[in-house]
């Protein structure tokens, strides 16, 4: 992780004197309306009102701009799209670039949400959607057809974490047909230990409800798309009406401030973590990018500059539900909660055949039970001993 130039661009990214108004942070604008001194200034404004322009507040307000102008420059696009949560920058990323009769390639990998817009809303659009193993990464491109509009990335995949291989997948598809809208769902590095237009992606989506906003206190999305797509992006989200609110946007700006401390301490102990969950008996294999063991670690090296505090393992045996029950209701330092991202470490557990079920594009290689975990910023002597106890509860 370039945590030197990361951590500079940002504390500055987005701090610009017109949004802060002689504070270090930008103002906090509550706007419905906005108010116009003249004619001329309105017709100015409605000229502008796409690109930065207070013109009414569902284009966004100073705090707005302040943290779409943040993300723009972080993670290296043309524009930032704000939206009230991840599960909404991805829906409506998608809506703003098919049409009926289209043909979606969804990553089999993706977060459960994300499957369920395409199996639901976007199949009685009359839009079909083939789900791709992203592990056979340029063969991918074979299942794309004519009216291929969008492939949708997420790496790694979710829960289970397995890193495929991003440029041979981009490159074959470009192959195919060059103007294919290429979306990645990037939250788990955060948009910044992956660069996505880097990697000629076009839109790189993110729940910022996870690491941007840090906390576990606020939901919002964002997604920064290229020159090529983001004045559609912009205003095909505006007319379905996509805004957040101003407190949420700052609080979103202030999330950025420690996203590069809290990324490095959250890679520090996540890995010391896995490591050491793999050398435990119980542990048939740890699904963590960033060991050696892990599947896609060789294209984890290549392409994140780092990771998070979120991965997985399999236990060597496969827990009764009252086992389950027995180790999850136990811990004292992890929480059961469906989110990650946030300074608190989480626990969750899943059976093969519940990940089987949303593995469209086949089945998990293993037997086991599978343990989420989001490793927080808590010392890791102290999540070591709540592990090791879990363990002994199911000995
Ligand atoms: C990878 C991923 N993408 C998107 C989302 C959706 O984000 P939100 O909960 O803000 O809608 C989540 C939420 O857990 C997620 O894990």
């Amino acid at each position: 992780m370039s945590s030197e130039k990361l951590n500079t661009k940002l504390v500055s990214a987005g701090r610009k004197k017109e949004y802060c108004h002689g504070s270090v942070n930008s103002v906090i604008q509550r706007a419905s309306s906005i108010v116009f001194d003249s004619v001329e200034q309105k017709k100015l404004a409605t000229k502008q009102r796409g690109e930065r322009g207070l013109f009414y507040g569902r284009r966004g307000t100073l705090t707005h701009f302040a943290f779409q102008d943040a993300m723009t420059e972080l993670e290296g696009g043309a524009g930032c799209v704000l939206y009230p949560c991840g599960a909404a920058a991805i829906a409506n990323s998608m809506l703003s670039f098919v049409k009926s009769g289209d043909h979606v390639l969804m990553t089999g990998g993706a977060y459960e949400p994300t499957q369920g817009f395409c199996n639901t809303i976007l199949a009685d659009m009359g839009i079909s959607t083939t789900y791709y193993d992203p592990m056979r990464g340029a063969d991918v491109a074979t299942l794309m057809t004519p009216n291929t509009s969008v492939v949708f990335l997420e790496v790694p995949n979710s829960i289970t974490m397995e890193v495929p291989n991003i440029p041979a997948i981009v490159n074959a598809v470009r192959a195919v047909n060059a103007d294919v809208v290429i979306m990645i769902d990037n939250t788990w590095a955060a948009g910044v230990l992956f660069n996505a237009f880097e990697h000629d992606i076009d839109i790189s989506i993110q729940a910022g409800t996870k690491y941007i906003v840090g906390h576990s206190d606020a939901m919002i999305g964002t997604a920064v798309a290229n020159s090529r797509c983001w004045e559609r992006l912009r205003e095909r989200s505006y007319l379905m009406g996509q805004m957040v609110d101003a407190d949420t946007a700052y609080m979103a700006s202030r999330g950025l401030r420690t996203l590069g401390i809290r990324l490095k301490q959250h890679h520090e102990s996540s890995t010391a973590v896995a490591a050491w969950l793999s050398e435990r008996p119980e542990v048939a294999r740890v699904n963590h990018p960033a060991l050696p063991e892990a599947i896609g670690h060789e294209n984890y090296l290549r392409d994140f500059s780092g990771s998070c505090g979120l991965f997985s393992f399999v236990l060597n045996k496969k827990l009764t539900d009252e086992q389950i029950a027995e180790y999850l209701d136990n811990f004292t330092h992890f929480s059961m909660a469906y989110s990650w991202g946030g300074y608190e470490s989480l626990i969750l557990a899943n059976q093969p055949e519940e990940l089987n079920a949303i593995r469209p594009a086949g089945p998990v290689d293993f037997e086991g039970t599978l343990v989420r975990v989001h490793i927080g910023l808590e010392d890791i002597d102290d999540l070591i001993a709540d592990l090791q106890a879990g363990f002994e509860r199911i000995a």
